[in-house]
Formats: structure tokens, C-alpha cells, sequence
């Protein structure tokens, strides 16, 4: 299990490689701060989806082999997401705080890239296991964030793109099939426990 974690992580950090690589050597186009941006962006969103992809794929396929890896997916997510953001204060406006600042406040992709960081923040910290023993329910509910998150990420993403919205649509229609497929899985669980117990309705009213 250990050296499959491993090999998810190695994987995972593929795009840093070929970013690394790609300094290196000059080939990162002609932009290589908007290259760095795009990838470590990119990468941050197809990780999140990936995590949120888990549970689905349990469901419908039985997938519980997966479930181990989410933890993994969702850290290399937080990662690409603060090398995504460190480059745009480091690379892009070179550490200019009061740009960032001015930036987060008056351009709105930005507001909700930033906001979409922030909600990933308390994520990342409570991703131990001792996190999930101390915080019990509580976990649970708080990483019910990572549904706002999904949905900020692709909100960023759309509104960022001027022309050609094909690519982020594609992320958003992802998005809305694996938050659609909890709601209906929710709403099926309470209509099955509402007919179980018909009293509790009755009770509510
Ligand atoms: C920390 C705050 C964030 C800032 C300041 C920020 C800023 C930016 C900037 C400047 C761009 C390039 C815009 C352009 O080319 O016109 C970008 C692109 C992007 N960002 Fe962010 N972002 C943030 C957070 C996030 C987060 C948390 C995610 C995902 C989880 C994300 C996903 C993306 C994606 C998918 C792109 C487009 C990549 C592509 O064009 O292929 N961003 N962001």
C-alpha cells in the first residue's frame, strides 16, 4: 500500500516536474509565468474533481480501493493550489502585497480564486487522522467545503476566460454531475428513511 501511495504521489507530481524541467531548460513558451500559472491552476482543479470523484465511483462501481488515495489527491490538490497562488504574488505582480491585496478585493476571478484558496486552507489542516478522531462529526461537516471549493474553481475558471469557455464548461458540467449525483443520493436516502418512518413526518408538520 505504501509504495502504491507512493506511486499516486509521484504521479501526482508529474506537472512540477515538467514545470522544473521546463525552467530549466527555456521551453516554457514565450510566458512562462502565464504557463506556470495555467498548469499549477489546472492541476489544482483535476485534483479536486478527482477527490470528489471517489465516492461516486465507490458508489456506482463498487471502487472502495480508491478511497485510501482521496486523502492523497486532495493534498496534491492544496499543493498546486498554493504554488498556484504563490506564483501569481511571487512571479506575477513580484510580491507587490498591496496589488495582491488590491487585486483580491477589486477583480472578482480573483476574489473567488482567493476565497476558493482560503476554503481549501482548514481542508488541508484537518487532513491527519488524528484531525478526523478529534473533530468526529464535525469532520465530516467541515469538509463539506470541498463542495464550495469545486464550485468556486470552476467559477474562477469561467470567469477568467474571455473567449473560448469550451474547457472550463467541461469542468463545470463535472462539477455538477458529481455534486448532482450526492444530492440525488441524499434525497433518495431521505425519502427511503421518510417511508420507513412515516411518523416522523407527520411529527415535523
Ligand atoms: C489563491 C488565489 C488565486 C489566484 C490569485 C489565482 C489567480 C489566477 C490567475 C491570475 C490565473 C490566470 C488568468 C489568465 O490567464 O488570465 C488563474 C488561472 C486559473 N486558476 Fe487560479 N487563482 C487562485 C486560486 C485558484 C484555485 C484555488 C484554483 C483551483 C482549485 C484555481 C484554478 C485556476 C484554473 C483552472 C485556471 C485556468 C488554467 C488554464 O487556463 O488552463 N485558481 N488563476
Amino acid at each position: 500500500m505504501r509504495q502504491l501511495q507512493a506511486a499516486v504521489v509521484a504521479a501526482g507530481l508529474l506537472p512540477l516536474a515538467w514545470l522544473i524541467q521546463g525552467a530549466v531548460r527555456g521551453t516554457l513558451g514565450a510566458n512562462p509565468v502565464e504557463t506556470i500559472t495555467h498548469t499549477t491552476g489546472g492541476w489544482a482543479l483535476r485534483l479536486l474533481l478527482v477527490t470528489l470523484a471517489v465516492t461516486p465511483l465507490r458508489r456506482l462501481f463498487g471502487w472502495s480501493a480508491l478511497v485510501p488515495f482521496r486523502r492523497t489527491a486532495g493534498l496534491l490538490a492544496f499543493s498546486y493550489a498554493c504554488l498556484h497562488f504563490a506564483t501569481y504574488v511571487a512571479l506575477d505582480l513580484g510580491f507587490d502585497l498591496a496589488a495582491v491585496v488590491e487585486d483580491v478585493a477589486e477583480r472578482p476571478y480573483i476574489t473567488v480564486g482567493f476565497t476558493t484558496f482560503l476554503l481549501l486552507v482548514p481542508l488541508a489542516a484537518t487532513s491527519t487522522r488524528a484531525a478526523v478522531r478529534r473533530l468526529g462529526r464535525r469532520w465530516v461537516r467541515l469538509h463539506r467545503l470541498v463542495y464550495v471549493a469545486a464550485v468556486g474553481a470552476v467559477v474562477h475558471f469561467l470567469w477568467l476566460v474571455k473567449a473560448d469557455l469550451r474547457e472550463p464548461a467541461i469542468y463545470a458540467g463535472i462539477v455538477a454531475s458529481l455534486l448532482g449525483a450526492r444530492l440525488w443520493w441524499w434525497l433518495s436516502s431521505r425519502r427511503a428513511s421518510l417511508a420507513a418512518h412515516p411518523e416522523a413526518t407527520s411529527a415535523e408538520r
